[in-house]
């Protein structure tokens, strides 16, 4: 997009929106007069421990734009969430929950009886009524890798004549570094010269499973603005959570987004780099993540090795900063090879799978887990689906089982009602998602329930010296990745390797 500057103006000023929260003039101020003449709708000013409360418009109702909208009417805020798909629209007004999220559903109707949370497909009501707008539109990948921006740049045409004067914008949305600038010059451009619209970019970090907690309670929030009044009404907005908070500028707060993402992602590829030389010098990556995640400087999360990471956010926004960056001529081999490892791991599974049954042909494989993570039912780039079709290439006959993804006709693999019919007749039962209840498996009638006594454990979720006793007790074969594989015959190792 070509974005013409006037002359002598700075790509990334913003007008003043008005003074912050410490001096005379609430910064909401400057629009009193038109939210009174707008009806003034509100039941009380406060919002959660006595800040304001600002009328908030969720653009995009899907995983982050719920559990946002949810959040904030949560916190005391009066928020509509919009959403162009009418169906799942249809389906929050009518009280149904159109993902599966734990808490979720609790908060959203603590909000509804409040009177806070409403859903439209309609954004420009909510959108010209609205202190603040945030944009919580999907950004997947292009072919190219880059992020495909289309759709959040519909939005932001389409809403752009609706905002008030005095709006901010918010992008939560995750971006290529340099788009909030841009969509910052486009407003600037195609506003009437009196608009003191402001453009923020305020990342979201929290995960699937876990969301509602980690948007409560977050570990930093993140304020990327270009005027000290955007990042006021920000801290407005958040006032009631007590996170630490960070104020930057647009470009670092998409980069920190996108860095924190890749990084954690490497973590995971490099717990499972270490894996496979544990597995090939017959060690155990128990003890060597426990070992490194013990020094604070490293720290032990995402060491777990396993199946690889899935979803919606790390792979694409890993391309996307590999894409981003080789447009200015800068090379993320750490990046790279981080992806390369990850698309290794169904393949590394199979070829352990290889190594115990040979030809995997006539064999039935019980696949535990079909989410991309545990606790919600999202199976976007899941590693599970790529195990599935990998082993339906093989020949291999596939049932599988989760705990909340009950249809999936894309995949075409039998699903169970539960984990021990998924089992039945089964060579191995592999898990591939590390639900809490694959560990409270009765493993004595799983046994019984199976042709061949397999567990593939390939999220490495369960105690290996528990497993030991286990196999012993009922006559079961336990494999993970970089752990010794545990058999009646040789408890604590036999190397599937050699
Ligand atoms: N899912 C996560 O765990 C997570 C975490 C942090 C950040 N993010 C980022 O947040 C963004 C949203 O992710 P998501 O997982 O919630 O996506 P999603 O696909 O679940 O939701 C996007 C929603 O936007 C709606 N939509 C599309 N076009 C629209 C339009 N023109 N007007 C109104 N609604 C429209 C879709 O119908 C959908 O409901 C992405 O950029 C993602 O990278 C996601």
């Amino acid at each position: 997009m070509a974005i013409v500057r006037r002359e002598g103006e700075r790509a990334c000023a913003i007008p003043h929106l008005g003074k912050g929260n410490g001096g005379d003039l609430h910064p909401l101020s400057a629009n009193r007069g038109r939210r009174e003449k707008s009806g003034g709708d509100r039941k009380s000013a406060h919002t959660r421990g006595g800040g304001i409360r600002l009328k908030i418009a969720v653009i995009g109702t899907g995983y982050v734009g719920l559990v946002t909208g949810a959040a904030l009417a949560h916190l005391g805020h009066q928020v509509v969430c919009v959403d162009v798909n009418k169906d799942k629209i249809m389906l929050l007004k009518s009280g149904v929950m159109p993902i599966w999220e734990p808490d979720l559903e609790d908060m959203i109707r603590g909000a509804e009886f409040e009177g806070l949370l409403n859903y439209s497909t309609d954004a420009s009501a909510a959108v010209s009524d609205s202190d603040a707008v945030f944009v919580t539109i999907g950004t997947p990948s292009s072919e190219s890798g880059e992020a495909d921006l289309s759709a959040l740049w519909s939005v932001v045409h389409s809403i752009a004549p609706m905002l008030p004067d005095d709006g901010l914008l918010i992008i939560k949305s995750t971006v290529p570094a340099g788009t909030c600038v841009q969509i910052e010059c486009y407003l600037r451009q195609s506003l009437p010269d009196s608009s003191r619209v402001a453009v923020a970019h305020n990342p979201e970090f929290l995960r699937q499973g876990s969301a509602v907690q980690d948007f409560l309670a977050p570990d930093r929030i993140v304020f990327g603005a270009s005027s000290p009044e955007a990042h006021e009404r920000l801290e407005e907005i958040y006032a009631p959570i007590e996170s630490p908070k960070i104020r930057c500028g647009l470009k670092e707060a998409e980069l920190i987004k996108c860095a924190s993402n890749a990084f954690l992602a490497m973590k995971i590829s490099y717990a499972n780099m270490m894996a496979d030389l544990c597995d090939a010098l017959g060690a155990s990556i128990d003890a060597v993540a426990e070992g490194m995640g013990l020094d604070r400087r490293i720290g032990p999360a995402n060491l777990r090795a396993g199946a690889g990471y899935g979803g919606s956010c790390f792979p694409k926004d890993i391309r996307a900063l590999i894409a981003l960056a080789a447009k200015e001529q800068v090379e993320m081999e750490l990046l790279k090879a981080t992806e390369a490892i990850n698309r290794q791991r169904i393949a590394v599974i199979m070829k352990k799978l290889e190594s115990v049954f040979g030809m995997l042909g006539d064999k039935r494989f019980a696949i535990y887990g079909l989410a991309f993570k545990p606790n919600t039912d999202d199976t976007r780039e899941s590693p599970a689906l790529q195990l599935c079709s990998m082993l339906q290439q093989a020949g291999a006959r596939v049932t599988a089982y989760d705990p909340v993804v009950s249809s999936m006709p894309e995949l075409q693999v039998e699903l169970a009602p539960d984990m021990y019919a998924a089992a039945e007749g089964s060579d191995c039962a592999v898990i591939v998602t590390d639900w809490a209840q694959f560990g409270r498996l009765d493993w004595g009638k799983l046994k019984q329930m199976m042709r061949s006594p397999y567990i593939f454990d390939a999220r490495n979720m369960l105690d290996a010296a528990s497993m030991a006793v286990n196999c012993e007790r009922y006559g079961l074969r336990y494999m993970s990745l970089g752990r010794p594989a545990i058999t009646p015959d040789a408890p604590l190792a036999i190397d599937l390797n050699r």
